[in-house]
Order: C-alpha cells, then structure tokens, then sequence
C-alpha cells in the first residue's frame, strides 16, 4: 500500500474498530475514515520491519493510541529504548528523544518522523556555551537537562529529566558537591532549588509552551470549576508551582490521575496530554489547557508512515559523540 491509495477498507474498519472504540470522542467517523488507514497501514509495517514505536505523551491521541508500542516521559522512553531488541526505532517525540535513543542504541536505526521537530530548551544551549560554563564555573559539575543536543549532553557530567532532576542534584549533593550547574531550563532548576539544600546556579533557557502559563490562569480555572485538581510540569514557572496541587514529569501526572481519579483536573503542560489522559480516564473530566509544542506537533500520522516506509530521516551522531554522550546518560539511569 502506497500513501496515495490509502483507502478505507472492510479490513481496515475492521482491524482498527478496538482503537476507535476509545477515540470516538476524539475523532467523528469522517474524520477517522482518513486517520484509520495510516493506522492500519504503520502497524502492519512495523511489525514487517521490525521496528518498534516510541511515543512521547504529548503525541495527539491518534498516534498515541494507535500506533505506539511504548509511550511514556523522556526517562521511560530512553529506558525502553535501551532495552528494545527490535531493528529500526520510529521516535514520535522530538529530536532530542531520538538522539538519546541512538545514543543508547548506537548499533540500531533510529528514526525521526519529522527531523525539523526541535526544542526550545535543546536550542537554549550549545556545545560551546558548555565549554564557556566550565570556564566560569571550575570543578562544579554540569547537571543537563535531557531536552539538549547529544553535542551537549557530550559535555555534560549527568543527565536529568523532569521526573528525576532533584533525586541527580541530591545524589551529586551526597557526594560532596555543595554546588552543581543545572542547565538549560531556568524554571526546573529553580523549582528544585526550592526543595534542596545543594545550591544550583541557573542557566537562561526556558521551554516556550511551558512558560506561557501564569498563576492567573489556576487561580480563574479554579473558580470555574470547583473541587479542580491542579498538575503542574516542573518546566512551569515557580509562580505556577506554588499554585498548583502536584508537580511531576509527564509520566508522573499521568500516574497522579491514574491512581488518586480526581472529579476534575487541569494539567499544566502541553495539550495533547490533556487528550491522552481524558481518553483512559473517563470518570475524569480534564479541564482541557490550549498551549500545543510546536516541534511536537510537527509528528503526524502521514509523517510516520512515510519514515516507516523510507527508514528515513534518520539519526546520524557521530562515534565520538555518541560514547562522550553515553557517558552522563548512562550515570542518570544508573541513578535513577
Ligand atoms: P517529560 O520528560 O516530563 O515527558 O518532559 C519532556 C518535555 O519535553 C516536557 O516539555
Ligand atoms: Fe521542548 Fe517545551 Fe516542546 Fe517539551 S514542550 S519539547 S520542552 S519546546
């Protein structure tokens, strides 16, 4: 099957009527007609290929639900990654994603949907900027933050993602560093500065869907809509932290909403996540936030398909890289 005769089969109807079964709020029937194919076409490709699909939760539901082998946050993602046995990985995230996984599987090959899909965190810093910092900053260690380049993380001493950054500034504290660099998200290293006692110097960077949430915007949900349960990601402002009822990763908000099944609830973070969870929690109402990724949603279905199809574009690093980058990579997953 080519994408241009795509068609919506019996056997499509068929195969992909379980999926519909959990989207047909998300998606009328016109539109899932186009969405269903693609759907049915990647999982039959994948499976031919031996390839596995990672999916960030801030995929739209389509994709996460229909296509996905694994979803999770940035550390479960690279775990799984690690330990796949399959040939070719289709990251459905963005590029940093992808390149941790091809640092943690150099052998393999690792795709990306859409290679344009960037961060604004990855983008804060570089290679270079890591050199000027350990000028600056001597014998203090450098915490980065996942959301960089593997350029970065090369010279980094650790990694962190949002789910385990104070449990690596704690670690690091216990091995007697009284001061470490956490970079590039200013708002995640000053919403662990607040719950530590290692003091952490701040690099300018911030996520451009995260930062645009504001106290306000609680504090009016609030009223609008009473008994609200509010999920905050750690790439927030600490202004929203402090009003908010339960900071996590991706993965931990959805744990939250799993476990403690709030009447309602509002996530602060990106859009699709929102979708996600109101999909498998049905007696909670999400309290739906509007701020997308624009590097996120550079993924679609077609995308996927056609990097399936072409194994392209993939993930090229170079050996020197790839082992210096394994290195703070390795150290957080041991740790965490
Ligand atoms: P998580 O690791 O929490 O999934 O976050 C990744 C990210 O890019 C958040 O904006
Ligand atoms: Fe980067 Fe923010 Fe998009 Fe996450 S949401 S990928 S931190 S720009």
């Amino acid at each position: 099957m080519s994408s241009r005769n795509l068609a919506y089969t019996d056997e499509v109807a068929n195969a992909t009527a379980p999926i519909y079964e959990k989207l047909s709020k998300q998606y009328d029937e016109e539109h899932w007609k186009n969405i269903a194919p693609y759907i049915y076409e990647i999982n039959r490709l994948k499976k031919e290929k031996n390839a596995v699909i990672l999916v960030h939760n801030y995929m739209t539901p389509d994709i996460f639900f229909g296509i996905s082998d694994i979803v999770g946050d940035s550390l479960m993602l690279a775990r799984e990654a690690a330990k796949t046995d399959a040939d070719i990985i289709i990251q459905c995230g963005v590029r940093f994603m992808a390149e941790t996984s091809k640092i943690l599987c150099p052998e393999k090959k690792v795709i990306i949907p859409d290679p344009e899909a960037g961060c604004s965190l990855a983008d804060a810093i570089t290679a270079k900027d890591m050199l000027a910092l350990k000028e600056l900053y001597p014998g203090v260690p450098i915490i980065t933050y996942v959301n960089t380049s593997a350029e970065v993380k090369a010279e980094s001493d650790i990694s962190c993602t949002s789910s385990n950054a104070l449990q690596i500034v704690n670690a690091l504290g216990k091995q007697g560093h009284k001061e470490v660099i956490l970079a590039p998200d200013k708002y995640l290293a000053m919403n662990v500065a607040a719950q530590t006692d290692v003091n952490i110097i701040i690099y300018e960077g911030s996520c451009e869907v995260h930062e645009r949430f504001s106290p306000q915007d609680i504090i009016d949900a609030r009223k609008a809509h009473e008994g609200l349960v509010v999920l905050a990601h750690p790439e927030c402002p600490p202004d929203v932290m402090a009003h908010a009822d339960y900071a996590g990763s991706t993965a931990q908000m959805d744990d939250y909403i799993k476990k403690h099944q709030p009447r309602r609830s509002m996530l602060m973070t990106e859009g699709s996540m929102s979708d996600n969870v109101a999909v498998e929690n049905p007696n909670v109402e999400m309290i739906g936030t509007s701020h997308m990724c624009p590097h996120m949603k550079r993924i679609t279905l077609p995308k996927v398909l056609k990097a399936l199809q072409d194994e392209a574009p993939e993930i090229v690093l170079d050996r020197d890289i790839i082992e210096r980058a394994k290195v703070p990579v390795d150290r957080m997953l041991e740790l965490s």
